[in-house]
C-alpha cells in the first residue's frame, strides 16, 4: 500500500532530534524521500541513515546556504514538495533581563530562518507543481509568558509570515499550501534543557518518546514528538489540500483551560 506522503521529496530543518526528527521519521515511514538539516552534523547525518534519508549541515539563519540548498535539491531530487521549517532556539529571559544579542539570535534562527527557507523553496516548490509548508510557531506566540519574550516574538512573526505567504501563493496561483504548528510542551531536547533551567518546571514525569502518543484526555502530562509529526504528516500529505493560511494548536487543551484548573491538576 501505498503511503500517505509516497513520491513525495521533504525538506525538515532542525531535524536532528526533538520535533524534527520525529516529522522526518514520520515522513519517510510513510513513503517520503526526505531531505534532513541541521547545525548538528553528527546527529543529523546519522538520523538520515537509520531512514533513507540525505543529511545537508546547514545553519538556517545563513541566506547564501539556503539557496545552495534549494539548487543541490533541484539538482538531486529535481523537485520539492514539502518544508518544515522546524529549526527554532529558545534563550529565556525577560523583557528587562533579556539581552538584546540573545533575543536577536531566537529571532534569527526562528523568524528568519523561516523567512528564508519560504523564500528560496517556493519557486522550486511551484516548479514542481505545488505542495505545503509547515511552519514551526509555539502557544507561545498565543500565551502570556513573561519568561520567553524573544521566544514569543519569534514565533509571533512565525504566525503572521505564514498567513502572507499563504495569501501570496494563492494569488500566484502556486498551488502551495502554509499553515503553522503551534504546540504546546512537548518532550525534547529544548524543553528537558529548558526544565533545567527553571526551578518550577520539571520533566521527571515526561513520558518515554518512544510510548505512544498521550492524547488530550491527559491533562498536565508533556507531549511526545509523536503528537506533532502526525500533524506535519497529515498537513504534507494531499488529505489537507483544501487547508491554508492557518494555525494549528496542538497542546493537549492546555491553552483552552482556565489556569485555576490546570493548577488544580498539578
Ligand atoms: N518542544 C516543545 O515543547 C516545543 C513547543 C513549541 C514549539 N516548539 C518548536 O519546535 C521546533 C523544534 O523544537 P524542539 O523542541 O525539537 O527543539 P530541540 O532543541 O530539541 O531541537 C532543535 C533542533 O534544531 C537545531 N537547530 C538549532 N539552531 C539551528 C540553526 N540555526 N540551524 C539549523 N538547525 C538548528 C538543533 O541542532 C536541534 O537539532 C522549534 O522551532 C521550537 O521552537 C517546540
Amino acid at each position: 500500500m501505498a503511503g500517505r506522503v509516497e513520491g513525495k521529496v521533504a525538506l525538515v530543518t532542525g531535524a536532528a532530534k526533538g520535533l524534527g526528527e520525529a516529522d522526518a521519521r514520520a515522513l519517510a515511514a510513510e513513503g517520503a524521500r526526505v531531505i534532513l538539516t541541521d547545525v548538528d552534523t553528527q546527529a543529523g547525518a546519522r538520523i538520515a541513515g537509520e531512514i533513507g534519508g540525505v543529511f545537508k549541515q546547514q545553519d538556517v539563519t545563513d541566506e547564501t546556504r539556503w539557496q545552495t540548498i534549494i539548487a543541490e535539491i533541484k539538482a538531486e531530487f529535481g523537485a520539492l514538495h514539502v518544508l518544515v521549517n522546524n529549526a527554532g532556539i529558545v534563550l529565556p529571559g525577560t523583557i528587562e533581563n533579556q539581552s538584546f544579542k540573545r533575543y536577536q539570535l531566537e529571532i534569527a534562527v526562528s523568524a528568519n530562518g523561516t523567512f528564508l527557507g519560504c523564500k528560496y523553496a517556493i519557486p522550486l516548490m511551484a516548479e514542481s507543481g505545488g505542495g505545503s509548508i509547515i511552519n514551526m510557531a509555539s502557544v507561545a506566540s498565543k500565551l502570556a509568558y513573561s519568561a520567553i519574550v524573544g521566544y514569543a516574538a519569534a514565533k509571533g512573526a512565525v504566525e503572521g509570515m505564514t498567513r502572507s505567504i499563504a495569501a501570496h501563493c494563492l494569488e500566484s496561483g502556486y498551488k502551495i499550501r502554509c499553515n503553522s504548528l503551534h504546540p504546546g510542551t512537548i518532550n525534547t531536547p529544548m524543553v528537558q534543557n529548558f526544565g533545567r533551567q527553571s526551578e518550577d518546571f520539571t520533566v521527571a514525569a515526561a513520558p518515554d518518546p518512544d510510548t505512544e502518543a498521550p492524547n488530550a484526555a491527559e491533562v498536565g502530562v508533556l507531549g511526545v514528538p509523536r503528537n506533532i509529526a502526525n500533524v506535519v504528516v497529515f498537513l504534507a500529505s494531499d488529505e489537507s489540500a483544501f487547508i491554508t493560511a492557518q494555525e494549528f494548536v496542538i497542546d493537549g487543551g492546555m491553552s483552552m483551560l482556565p489556569a485555576p484548573l490546570v493548577n488544580a491538576l498539578q
